[in-house]
Order: structure tokens, then C-alpha cells, then sequence
């Protein structure tokens, strides 16, 4: 069992949670996930690992609460255990020294990103850091990827804060800019802005990495329920990823993949909901 040390609403339906679990805090690399099951019965659900305290035993989880079983794990309050977190599994993030790299982060994406733009700070790579959301409330993490980027840009689509826009607008500038044009950019969000992000940059010949989120049973290459096309070839994200070359990746078939189950979703959470009110 796994206790609950932190459980805070970050932005609306995401949750920062603290958990202790000293084996996975000790053996985890930037990129790595862990499958959480919060209880008999319930959904593996895979979760990046966003940060780590080795001395404290900890890890820091980000969850977008959207279906039935995120909704339980972030229901489980400070005190309170998780049934099971396995890993760290998937490959870590290439760290290298790059030299002038670009952390793209698109909503719910940024907390991805985060650990990854550490790490390539930490290499002493200069980090520049575009995060963009919805609106104010969707920015998140800015503060904290402030404390080792350059400089972090932000653009939200109502231009509350930042530039108004998308996150695309932003690198496109960084790109033109001769003294800032990074040699990598590193690209977390939805599977939209990840294409756009790989597009972007295919014609300048940069190096691009995206880290897909399909959908995860095992976790450990037993289901292909997690399987991606990659260079024209069948990867499967949990043991061969997450983090692909973004010009490899076929989006149009991530996309399908990721809609397949939208209605059994979709009724389960209303069942969920159904049942939190009837208790
Ligand atoms: P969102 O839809 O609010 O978009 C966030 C930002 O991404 C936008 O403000 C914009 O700047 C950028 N963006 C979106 N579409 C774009 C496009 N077509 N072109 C350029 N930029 C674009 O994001 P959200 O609601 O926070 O994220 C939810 C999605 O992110 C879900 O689909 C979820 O599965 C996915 N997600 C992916 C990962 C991952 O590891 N890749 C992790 C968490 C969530
Ligand atoms: Fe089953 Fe990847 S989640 S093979």
C-alpha cells in the first residue's frame, strides 16, 4: 500500500499528489511512468512519474481527473493508500547535451514535460520553456520550470495571460530567432499540438521528441494495447517509449486509437457519478 502525502487541486480536474514509495522515488529516471491501482477491482491507470525525493521516499503524480478511474485515485485523500504503483516502467527520456533545447508543453502535457526539461537543465543544456493552456487557470507549473529554463513564454487561447494563442506561435518565433533556434525541442501535450509541434519543426531538420499517451493495460509489453506506429514500424509506448522522434510517429493512427473506447468511457464515468450521488 502506498500512502497519500499531498492531494492539491493544481488546475480545474488536475491534481498534484505526493505518494510514498521509496523503490520507485530511488529508480526513477526523467520519462518514466508508474501504473497506479487504486483498488481491488479498479482500472490500471498510468501516471508519469512528475518528480521524485529520493531522501523522503516520494513521488509526485499529476492527474487529470476526466474518467471514472482518475476520479477515484484523486478522490483518495492525504492519509489515505493506493492499492499498487508499479515501476518506474518505459524507457528514460535521451538526455544530452544538446545545447539550446525547447520544452513545449500543452496543458495537462506540461506536467509530462516537467521532469524532462530537469533533467536537461541539470545537463546544463539551456532550456527554453513554452507552455500554453485554455486560460489562466489551465497554466500550470510555470514557477517551478521557471527555477531552471531561460526564460519560460506562455499563451493561452483567450489571452488571459501570456500571448494569445497557441503554443506553436511561440516556438515559431523561437525558431526565427538565429541566437535561440534550438538543435532539440521536446514536445508534451495533446496529440494535435504534438503534430503540429513535429511539423513545425521537420523542415529545419531539428530534432523532436514527443511523448504519446495511448492506452495502457499491463504496462509492460504483454497486451499491445499500447501499440504505435513509428517510423512505419509497430512500437508498443509502454516498453519502446513513452518519448518517440516526432517526425516518425504516425499521428493519424495514435488519434484512432485514442477515440476507440470514448463511449465506454463516457458511461462509465456517468455510472461513477451516478453512484457517488446514490451513496
Ligand atoms: P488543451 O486541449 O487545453 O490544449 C493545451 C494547449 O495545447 C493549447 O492551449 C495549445 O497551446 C496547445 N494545442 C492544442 N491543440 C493544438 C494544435 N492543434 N496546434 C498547436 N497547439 C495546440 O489540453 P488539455 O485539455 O490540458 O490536454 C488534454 C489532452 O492532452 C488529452 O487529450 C490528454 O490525453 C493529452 N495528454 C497527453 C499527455 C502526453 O503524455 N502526451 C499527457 C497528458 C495529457
Ligand atoms: Fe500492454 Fe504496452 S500496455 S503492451
Amino acid at each position: 500500500m502506498y500512502q497519500v502525502l499531498e492531494n492539491t487541486l493544481l488546475a480545474p480536474n488536475l491534481h498534484r499528489m505526493v505518494v510514498r514509495a521509496e523503490r520507485v522515488a530511488a529508480a526513477r529516471k526523467a520519462g518514466q511512468f508508474v501504473i497506479v491501482h487504486v483498488d481491488a477491482g479498479a482500472e490500471r491507470i498510468p501516471l508519469t512519474i512528475g518528480d521524485a525525493n529520493v531522501a523522503q521516499g516520494t513521488i509526485t503524480l499529476y492527474i487529470q481527473a476526466i474518467g471514472a478511474s482518475t476520479q477515484r485515485i484523486v478522490a483518495v485523500p492525504v492519509g489515505g493508500y493506493l492499492r499498487d504503483v508499479a515501476g518506474p516502467l518505459g524507457q528514460p527520456t535521451e538526455i544530452e547535451d544538446w545545447g539550446r533545447v525547447a520544452c513545449v508543453g500543452g496543458g495537462v502535457g506540461t506536467a509530462v514535460l516537467f521532469p524532462m526539461a530537469k533533467a536537461l537543465a541539470d545537463l546544463g543544456n539551456e532550456v527554453t520553456t513554452i507552455i500554453g493552456g485554455r486560460s489562466e487557470p489551465y497554466i500550470i507549473l510555470a514557477n517551478e520550470l521557471g527555477a531552471f529554463s531561460k526564460d519560460v513564454r506562455i499563451t493561452t487561447e483567450d489571452g488571459s495571460i501570456g500571448r494569445k494563442g497557441f503554443v506553436t506561435a511561440e516556438l515559431a518565433d523561437l525558431i526565427a530567432d538565429p541566437a535561440r533556434t534550438p538543435q532539440a525541442v521536446f514536445a508534451v501535450g495533446p496529440v494535435p499540438m504534438m503534430k503540429a509541434v513535429a511539423e513545425q519543426t521537420r523542415p529545419f531538420g531539428i530534432k523532436t521528441i514527443v511523448s504519446l499517451n495511448p492506452i495502457m493495460i499491463d504496462g509492460t509489453g504483454m497486451c499491445g494495447g499500447c501499440r504505435v506506429i513509428a517510423g512505419g514500424e509497430t512500437k508498443f509506448a509502454c516498453v519502446d517509449g513513452p518519448e518517440f522522434d516526432g517526425h516518425a510517429v504516425d499521428f493519424t493512427s495514435l488519434t484512432d486509437r485514442l477515440t476507440m473506447y470514448r463511449e465506454i468511457e463516457e458511461q462509465c464515468r456517468l455510472e461513477t457519478l451516478k453512484g457517488a450521488v446514490n451513496d
